[in-house]
């Protein structure tokens, strides 16, 4: 790699910008999923149990190494109807990450939940298992370990615990479509899995959602809950010879022909994706190795024998920085090229959910049993958002060596121009 040691002038200082190149345009289809979408259309069978679904419910078992799949409409119904399928009802504790997507507490809001939020690793963002343990009341019914971005939970800690109080484990594997702990698929693990598809996701339709399980009764409940109440009596039969009423409070959530067929597509190319990211992401982990400077991949568990990527989770060590912030090293590197954004919000501070407020559009439960959210401030959670959490998105890592090269030169760069960074970043704050 070219070295820009010395006197480079920053991008965002009027210099030249390191990186030429792009990342790979997301989502990415083939021209099978062409073919069978106009099949599709023209046989006019587009929804209700299709002969796609059920085809992709099968391969995406295979490839998680789960019993069932389930095809539902998006990823947040998912949870809500694992939650219910492993048997949370309302006035249960769910333990939550403080830091994920909004949508993995709502769902077990919306059926009545109370969530309890639980501090993460200050480097995986992972759920932290001796957080967990802490937050075990008699109340507590299940946890949901949300595999975010691209390191997995400590899914032998989490299962421990789980066993030792009876507690169900519903994973959220939204971002990590295919990893694996010690060759079990993230989703097959738990007493469910559920996996979103929106388009941003490393398995696509643009928006869906799946629930794996090892488990025939849960199978059959996520199947009646999204299937107005039917489910099958033999799921290894044809679905149509053999539904019955489930006597659940079913409703529509169903994955559609069109859906199925892109999900088929991406499910034949994700191997193969994983394994490249997999590839880019030791490049850009001995890369920054090599560089020294403040940002570093956050460390990976050798437990994890396969970790699929939503984004590569990166560490940005305040005492390696030289008093420059997060916020100003990224604003820095993103003129030169290399855009690494931060994660989501602590949940219970989402202006979304407004948890703490009258206003709060969740069902409004009962305040004396509901963890004091207005107040709560958990300090791994806080401090990945405020100073040490960068990612560097999944389509980098579909990109070239020589593109991840450049990405490294930037990061190089403006590591060594710290202090000029610093004065970048207090001018841009002065305006
Ligand atoms: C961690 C996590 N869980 C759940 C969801 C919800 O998925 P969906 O948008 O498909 O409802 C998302 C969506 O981004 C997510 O990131």
């Amino acid at each position: 790699m070219v070295s820009i040691r010395k006197q480079a002038v920053l991008a965002v200082e009027g210099g030249t910008k390191t990186v030429t190149g792009g990342a790979p345009a997301w989502p990415i289809s083939g021209a099978q999923e062409v073919k069978w979408m106009t099949e599709v259309v023209k046989s006019g069978k587009w929804s209700w149990l299709g002969q796609h679904e059920r085809a992709f419910c099968e391969e995406y078992s295979r490839f998680i190494g789960s019993t069932y799949t389930v095809g539902l409409a998006n990823g947040t119904v998912t949870l809500q109807c694992a939650l219910q399928a492993v048997g949370v009802v309302p006035g249960d504790e769910v333990l939550v990450p403080g830091m994920t997507w909004c949508a993995t507490a709502q769902a077990a809001m919306d059926i009545g939940a109370n969530v309890v939020f639980v501090d993460i690793d200050p480097e995986t963002l992972a759920i932290d298992p001796a957080s967990i343990e802490k937050a075990i009341t008699r109340r507590t019914k299940a946890i949901i370990p949300v595999h975010l971005y691209g390191c997995m939970c400590d899914m032998d800690a989490i299962m421990k615990i789980a066993r030792k109080h009876k507690l169900k484990v519903v994973e959220d594997v939204a971002h990590q479509h295919g990893s694996q702990w010690k060759g079990k698929g993230a989703g097959a693990i738990g007493d469910a899995g559920s996996f979103s598809f929106q388009q941003s996701k490393v398995l696509t339709c643009g928006e869906g959602g799946a629930v794996t399980t090892n488990d025939v009764d849960v199978y059959k409940t996520v199947f009646a809950l999204k299937q107005v109440g039917w489910a099958p009596k033999d799921p290894k039969k044809s679905w149509f010879d053999n539904l019955a009423p489930a006597n659940r409070y079913g409703h529509n959530y169903r994955l559609n022909e069109m859906q199925a067929v892109l999900l088929r597509g991406g499910l034949s190319r994700l191997a193969a994706q994983t394994a490249l990211r997999e590839q880019r992401a030791t490049q850009f982990r001995k890369g920054l190795e090599a560089i020294g400077g403040p940002l570093r991949v956050a460390r990976r568990d050798p437990r994890i024998t396969r970790q699929a990527y939503y984004a590569l989770t990166c560490y940005y060590d305040p005492a390696k920085s030289g008093g420059v912030n997060k916020h100003a090293f990224a604003h820095a590197l993103a003129a030169e090229g290399c855009s690494m954004g931060g994660p989501y919000w602590p949940v219970y501070r989402t202006p979304l959910l407004n948890l703490y407020d009258r206003t709060s559009p969740i069902p409004f439960r009962d305040l004396k049993k509901m963890q004091d959210y207005k107040h709560l401030k958990l300090p791994n959670t806080e401090r990945c958002v405020e100073e040490t959490c960068l990612l560097l998105g999944h389509a980098h890592l579909l990109g070239r060596a020589a593109y991840i090269n450049q990405l490294l030169a930037a990061v190089r760069k403006v590591s060594d121009n710290l202090p000029a960074v610093k004065r970048a970043w207090e001018k841009k704050s002065k305006k």
